[in-house]
């Protein structure tokens, strides 16, 4: 969500911040900013809209070596040029970009700044208020950056520029993330490495309540009390080329496109020296000393951690619960006596999921978490990490990592089941192969998929979802692509669900994509669609090779029937990048979403 750049150094700073926000496009906003700094003073340039909006309005005879740069998730206030960051303090002196949110702000605006005329709807500019006023009442800029950091309350990632101290960037960290980047004669700061990667591979990361002076030569990090602290770079492994779109109109369809290759991947480094599949032996110790497995999660990783419980308790023999992270927070259930605590997370940077990891680690109990992102905020802070190597995931829109989660989940419950004598005659390793073949069959099908969006969904306002067993997870995640993309209300239903109140909005064409994979249900399913097409629904149905029937629109490859969810997922992400596509949504870049969701 949002994100945040600075440069400080001999270059020109402003193209090294537009592509550094450029870079960061993918986490969602919806305005942006920059300032810069020269010899002249500090320069602010911001635009509702997007990033290419805001390169067309900054000056191109602009030079400036210093500056911070902004995309906006509004939060407070509506998103427009006069909320858009970066916000400047009353005399011009301090400017500021944030992201996060200020809970305490409407406090410290009646406490202290009630003299002051604010600028905009923002939580964020009270930070910046509160400073200058900390400055005009004798504090030097630095005193006054913590004095105002110690009365906030919430998550900031916060880049600041003095006027009159332009040789310093001010950075505070608190939930949100922020990393600093290191180079020869200049220094960065950025949300991610992937946005500074361009300029240097060398990066430190920060925690929470740390503040840092960044300067041309050196950084300072300290605690918010002052203390001095001392922290090692680490090496980005980041392959520029994964960054790119290359020559695919989308992310999301390059993502999408890359799913048997991630799923082969994942099987190689998932494999011991003699070609077995293999976690790490303290994460396999981990779980098995567990007495219940607790899955926190959101969104299409809460999908894909309802799979992930059926996989752990059908191979592994122990019992999963699975609680959206944003709930389990203050509704915390009856907690087994030995839990150990999954996260799943793509970016592992969400703030809802950090929020549990952070309680159930203060209560002692040991965490793990299953990311894609090294270094990621959950990954560092959890006891385990287990990664998914899919490769960055820039589309809004979760795939690629969807069938990465299955693959890697389905893997922790082999490895652990097999442990424990649990799970004979099955190959899991040879199963992965053949899946990602009938993956490679799914993603070559792409007009088929295009023809299926256009008939069913061209002209719908709704569509529903229906499946059994696992069927029934896919069809949660295959309700969520379609409306978070193309903005079709859509809802995913357990097969005989419907009819216990739903079915009252099926009325003459309403379109119904009907899983069936499974041959314990495939008939019950069957039933099921048989009852809303008797009330005028159009009816798709996707089945699997073998408990095929002629009324179906697709069948999909056969695979081993806990894998179905690895391939009866992707006609359902593919019917929704064309049904977005063929209403003219933005893919890639869904309106009010974002990718790494870093607000709770
Ligand atoms: C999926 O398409 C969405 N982008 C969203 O539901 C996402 O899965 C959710 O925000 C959780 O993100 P995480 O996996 O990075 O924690
Ligand atoms: N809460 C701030 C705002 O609404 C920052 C939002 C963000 O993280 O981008 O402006």
């Amino acid at each position: 969500m949002c994100g945040i750049v600075g440069y400080i150094g001999k270059e020109d700073a402003k193209e090294i911040l537009l592509q550094g926000l450029e870079k960061l496009e993918y986490r969602g906003y919806d305005s942006a900013g920059l300032a810069l700094c020269n010899e002249k003073g500090i320069t602010v340039i911001k635009e509702k809209g997007r990033i290419a909006d805001l390169r067309g309005a900054v000056p191109l005879d602009i030079q400036a070596t210093i500056g911070i740069g902004h995309t906006r998730w509004a939060t407070h206030g509506v998103p427009n040029k006069e909320n858009a960051h970066p916000h400047q303090s009353e005399s011009g002196r301090f400017t500021l970009v944030h992201n996060g949110v200020i809970e305490n702000y409407h406090l410290l605006q009646q406490t202290y700044l009630q003299q002051v005329q604010l600028k905009s709807e923002t939580d964020t500019e009270v930070i910046v208020q509160l400073i200058e006023k900390f400055v005009k009442d004798g504090m030097p800029t630095e005193e006054a950056f913590r004095h105002t950091l110690r009365l906030v309350h919430g998550s900031y990632a916060i880049a600041m520029l003095d006027a009159d101290e332009p040789e310093t960037i001010f950075i505070a960290k608190n939930k949100s993330p922020l990393l600093l980047g290191v180079g020869k004669g200049f220094n960065v700061v950025a949300s991610d490495a992937m946005a500074m990667r361009q300029v240097t591979d060398q990066f430190v990361e920060l925690h929470d309540q740390e503040i840092v002076f960044v300067r041309k030569n050196e950084m300072m990090i300290t605690t918010l009390d002052g203390t001095i602290i001392q922290r090692d770079p680490f090496t980005a492994e980041i392959d520029m080329s994964d960054i790119e779109k290359g020559t695919y109109p989308h992310y999301m369809m390059k993502e999408m496109d890359e799913q048997p290759g991630i799923i082969r991947k994942i099987s190689q480094q998932y494999e011991d020296e003699n070609g077995e599949l293999t976690i790490d032996t303290a994460v396999l110790k981990a779980i098995m000393n567990a007495d219940r497995l607790y899955i926190i999660a959101a969104g299409t990783s809460y999908h894909a951690g309802l799979i992930g419980k059926q996989y752990i308790e059908k191979m592994a023999g122990i019992p999963v619960e699975v609680h959206i992270s944003s709930e389990f927070g203050y509704n915390l259930p009856l907690l087994s006596e030995k839990p150990l605590f999954l996260f799943i997370t793509q970016s592992g940077e969400t703030a809802d999921s950090r929020q549990v990891l952070v309680k159930v680690k203060a209560m002692g109990y040991p965490t793990l978490t299953l990311t894609n992102v090294s270094g990621s905020t959950l990954s560092r802070e959890a006891d385990y990490t287990l990664l998914l190597h899919a490769g960055p995931e820039i589309a809004v829109a979760s795939t690629k990592a969807y069938t990465a989660q299955l693959a890697v989940l389905a893997i922790i419950a082999y490895v652990t089941g097999k442990a424990q004598g649990k799970v004979q005659h099955f190959n899991l390793k040879k199963e992965l192969a053949i899946t990602a073949n009938a993956i490679q069959t799914l993603v070559d099908a792409k007009e088929t998929f295009e023809e299926i969006a256009h008939e069913f969904l061209a002209t719908a306002r709704n569509a529903f979802f229906l499946g059994r067993n696992l069927d029934f997870y896919v069809s949660l995640e295959g309700a969520l692509k379609l409306k978070e993309i193309s903005y079709i209300q859509a809802e995913g239903f357990a097969g005989g669900e419907l009819k216990h109140g739903t079915i009252a909005l099926i009325e003459e064409g309403t379109p119904i994509f009907a899983l069936a994979t499974q041959q314990a249900v495939a008939l019950n399913i069957r039933g099921n669609v048989k009852e809303v097409v008797a009330r005028g629904a159009h009816a798709c149905i996707i089945a699997m090779e073998g408990v095929e029937e002629a009324e179906d629109r697709f069948i999909l490859p056969h695979v081993h029937e806990l894998l179905t969810p690895l391939i009866s997922v992707i006609p359902l992400q593919l019917i929704s990048y064309y049904a977005a596509l063929q209403r003219g949504c933005d893919v890639d870049k869904p309106r009010n979403l974002a990718k790494s969701v870093t607000v709770e």
